[in-house]
């Protein structure tokens, strides 16, 4: 079954630059932090994972992140003065390294649509944690660029790459995107990746009930056994535009039962603290997982929340810092990272504001309200990125 679009009037609240946390605020009144790579926040959760937003343009209209209705030629994007530049990007990343920071996605938006994202990249490539490792460094993409650019992003440094892709059906993820993107080419955008050697790569579905659950069994067919991860993510409330109702959430558990009924499947060990997904492992006859034929995930963001050991920042476009995925204020680093003097406090700042968080949206949100609707107007995911 594919989506019906019943015109909708959803207020876009813009809440770039509004309300922002005031950098000084943020520790003019504390002392200086040391970097020292052990970093946690008020709940004792270690800062290991940065995303950082390169644009908030995509080329698709995915109805759970930019809906047609409100993405649409009159929505003001960003202007090019706004965006922090690959520098300023490099900048602040490497503050974060300082204080823990292992691993970096580029994410928008879609990445690929920034100018000479292959720089951007080439430069974050030579940040070293204070180990002296080097970063996973990865991106989420929507693939439709992906055949044209995988060659130039592993020759600039990027070690995998994240694919959203919400179906097999040609008709089903046409109206998905609805901008009418055939699935061959995200298809070929994979094959690429994998030509290329961006790997371990990773697929991500997001179900919506009623839209694209007839997609989950081949598309775990599809991809069993060739050595990519299908990921499957519960439609989030996230933003405030995607019109999110309970209903249209079909729970991981759900998804789980339905493909071990045809394909039977062992839960495997989280491989890291923080991890978003659950893992599954396609079994053999034994009843033991089969390596071969490899393994999904499942994000349960909405029925069972994994803000408990979230270790994961969120740097905006324009260089505001977001503590979570559903937060409506982020802190301006743009205004440190732009003022010659200030830039030196940047470590500081980073850490006084890990320092202070408390965020579990995910874990709260049953009591926010009782349909669990957004209580609190929120920024849009291609703008802080997922
Ligand atoms: P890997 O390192 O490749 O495993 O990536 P990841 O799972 O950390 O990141 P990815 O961006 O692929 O996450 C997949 C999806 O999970 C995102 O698109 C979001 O829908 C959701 N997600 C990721 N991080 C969070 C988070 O911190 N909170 C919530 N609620 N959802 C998240
Ligand atoms: N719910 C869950 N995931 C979402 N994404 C965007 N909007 C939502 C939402 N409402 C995630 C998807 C997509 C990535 C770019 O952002 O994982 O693949
Ligand atoms: Fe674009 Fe990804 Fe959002 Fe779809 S989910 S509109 S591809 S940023
Ligand atoms: Fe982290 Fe917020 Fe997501 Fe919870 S809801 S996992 S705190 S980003």
């Amino acid at each position: 079954m594919t989506e019906r679009h019943t015109p909708r009037v959803v207020p876009l609240v813009d809440q770039r630059s509004a309300a922002l946390h005031s950098p000084a605020a943020a520790f003019d009144s504390g002392t200086r932090i040391a970097a020292t790579g052990l970093l946690t926040d008020q709940r004792a959760r270690p800062l290991r994972d940065l995303r950082i937003s390169v644009t908030d343009r995509c080329n698709f209209r995915c109805s759970y992140c930019m809906p047609k209705e409100v993405f649409d030629k009159d929505h003001l994007y960003l202007p090019h003065s706004a965006l922090l530049s690959f520098e300023e990007i490099t900048s602040i990343a490497k503050a974060f390294v300082a204080h823990g920071v292992q691993k970096i996605r580029l994410t928008g938006g879609e990445p690929l649509l920034r100018k000479n994202i292959e720089s951007l990249i080439a430069q974050l490539a030579t940040l070293r944690t204070p180990e002296g490792q080097a970063l996973d460094l990865t991106l989420t993409t929507n693939g439709s660029l992906l055949a044209r650019k995988a060659s130039a992003l592993k020759a600039a440094g990027l070690q995998r790459v994240t694919v959203s892709l919400d179906g097999l059906d040609d008709a089903v993820f046409r109206s998905m995107n609805d901008v009418d993107f055939p699935v061959a080419e995200v298809l070929a955008g994979i094959e690429a990746a994998r030509e290329a050697g961006l790997g371990p790569i990773k697929v991500n579905m997001v179900v919506k009930r009623g839209t694209n659950e007839s997609q989950i069994l081949p598309m775990a067919r599809h991809f069993r056994g060739s050595g990519i991860v299908l990921r499957f993510i519960e439609y989030m409330d996230v933003g405030a535009s995607n019109g999110w109702r309970m209903d249209d959430v079909l729970p991981s558990r759900e998804i789980i039962q339905r493909i071990h009924a045809e394909l039977p499947l062992v839960q495997l060990d989280p491989s890291q603290p923080g991890e978003t997904a659950e893992r599954w492992g396609y079994a053999n006859a034994a009843g033991k997982h089969d390596k071969a034929l490899g393994e999904i995930g499942v994000i349960s963001s909405v029925t069972q929340a994994f803000c408990g050991d979230c270790n994961r920042a969120r740097l905006s476009t324009e260089g505001q810092l977001y503590l979570c995925l559903f937060a409506s204020q982020g802190y301006d680093l743009r205004t440190l990272v732009r003022d010659p003097v200030r830039q030196a406090d940047l470590e500081s700042a980073v850490a006084h504001i890990w320092q202070g968080r408390k965020d579990n949206y995910s874990e709260s949100r049953s009591a926010l309200s009782d349909d669990g609707a957004p209580a609190q107007r929120r920024v849009e995911m291609s703008y802080i990125g997922g």
